[in-house]
């Protein structure tokens, strides 16, 4: 998880300019100074209130510099950088030069969802990501493009998402929609093919969304107001490694019996909930974490259903901190099914 997250992080902020060694578009310009930036018949024209740097002319970097307004968009432009400004409207009349686009960063405005034009983001028929978060938003965009690989929209005002928004985004492999005030996704996800994280912690969700993508690793829903889960509610995720789910409204009778007893978890964080007994896991889970709940009793079936040279739990990390129990209350026999375990709180 920490490399995947190190890596998405690493695309996200190492500008395209930086991570190229040499510079493919180096013909594009010439040796001639700074003022031909500005209107240059080579293709190099530029809005007043952005920089487009000579050695990567297909980026355009308009980020906190206090703009209102959309700026007018050369139609070369493949990354585009708008963040942290207080734009308020994005009409279609404004993206018509954006069939190019391949990044578009808007996040930090002050953008509300009546303000964007219906076909706003229609002609971007290349776009890889697009950043929206910590925005106004209260609902999600019409007519994104299906080429979509990053969407994020968390840190606004969406209540609801519904099916068609999401539809066609086969390659959508990230999906941020925490701290949001959604209540229901309903069926929406199905379709999202590709869809490798979910984040929609934070927000109004009373059940665990249905039709949970089959190619997705992990979940993030922590924040919410869950206080069950479906039976079988990960049969269909089978390439499953991280849940989180703490703070959430769980008890004991909320999770069916074999819930989380499925191979390939890695990490299920079920702390801040309102569990009196520790599920019954995989043997295969590393890290649980169970920290602030009512739990009091160990119950080493839990973890392992027989011990023997090869059948014990892989957990390394536990914790049971904030619980009704302490380590007086662990069984000596824990010691051959939890042999791996380095790390054991109360
Ligand atoms: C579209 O591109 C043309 C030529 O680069 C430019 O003059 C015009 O201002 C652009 N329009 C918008 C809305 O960005
Ligand atoms: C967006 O939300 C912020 C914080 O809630 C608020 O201060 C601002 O006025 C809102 N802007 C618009 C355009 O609604
Ligand atoms: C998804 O990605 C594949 C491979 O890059 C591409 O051929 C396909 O057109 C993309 N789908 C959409 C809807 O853009
Ligand atoms: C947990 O799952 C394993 C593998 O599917 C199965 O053999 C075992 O009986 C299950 N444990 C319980 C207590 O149901």
């Amino acid at each position: 998880m920490r490399a995947v997250a190190a890596l998405f992080l690493l695309g996200a902020l190492v500008p395209p300019c930086l991570s190229q060694q040499r510079d493919p578009f180096a013909w594009l310009y010439s040796p001639r100074g700074h003022g031909f930036l500005r209107a240059d018949s080579n293709g190099g024209e530029c809005p007043e209130e952005c920089d487009c740097p000579p050695t990567f002319p297909v980026a355009m970097y308009c980020d906190g510099r206090g703009l209102t307004a959309m700026p007018s968009i050369p139609s070369r432009m493949k990354y585009l950088y708008l963040q942290n400004n207080a734009i308020a409207a994005i009409p279609d009349s404004a993206m018509v030069n954006t069939t190019n686009l391949v990044w578009l960063l808007l996040h930090h405005n002050q953008l509300t969802s009546d303000a964007i034009g219906e076909q706003a983001f229609a002609k971007m028929q290349g776009l890889d990501r697009l950043y929206l978060q910590h925005n106004n938003l209260t609902r999600i965009p019409q007519n994104l493009p299906g080429s979509l690989r990053d969407l994020r929209l968390n840190h606004n005002s969406i209540q609801k998402v519904i099916p068609a928004e999401l539809d066609r985004m086969e390659n959508l492999t990230i999906l941020y929609l925490h701290d949001n005030a959604v209540t229901d996704v309903g069926t929406s996800l199905k379709g999202l093919k590709s869809l490798i994280l979910l984040d929609i912690s934070g927000n109004h969700l009373k059940t665990v969304p249905q039709g949970l993508p089959e190619e997705l690793h992990q979940l993030y829903l922590e924040s919410n107001s869950i206080d069950s889960l479906p039976e079988n509610f990960l049969a269909g995720v089978p390439q499953l490694q991280y849940i989180r789910m703490a703070h959430n409204q769980l008890t004991d009778k909320g999770i069916p019996q074999n819930t989380f007893n499925v191979t390939g978890l890695v990490e299920l964080d079920l702390s801040f909930n309102k569990l009196e007994r520790i599920p019954l896991v995989s043997v295969t889970l590393q890290h649980l974490y169970l920290q602030a709940n009512q739990i009091k009793e160990f119950t080493l079936g839990s973890f392992c259903n027989v011990v023997d040279v090869s059948s014990f739990s892989k957990l390394q990390t536990l914790r049971l901190d904030g619980n009704e129990i302490s380590a007086r209350d662990v069984p000596a026999e824990s010691a051959h099914c939890l042999r791996q375990a380095s790390t054991i709180e109360f």
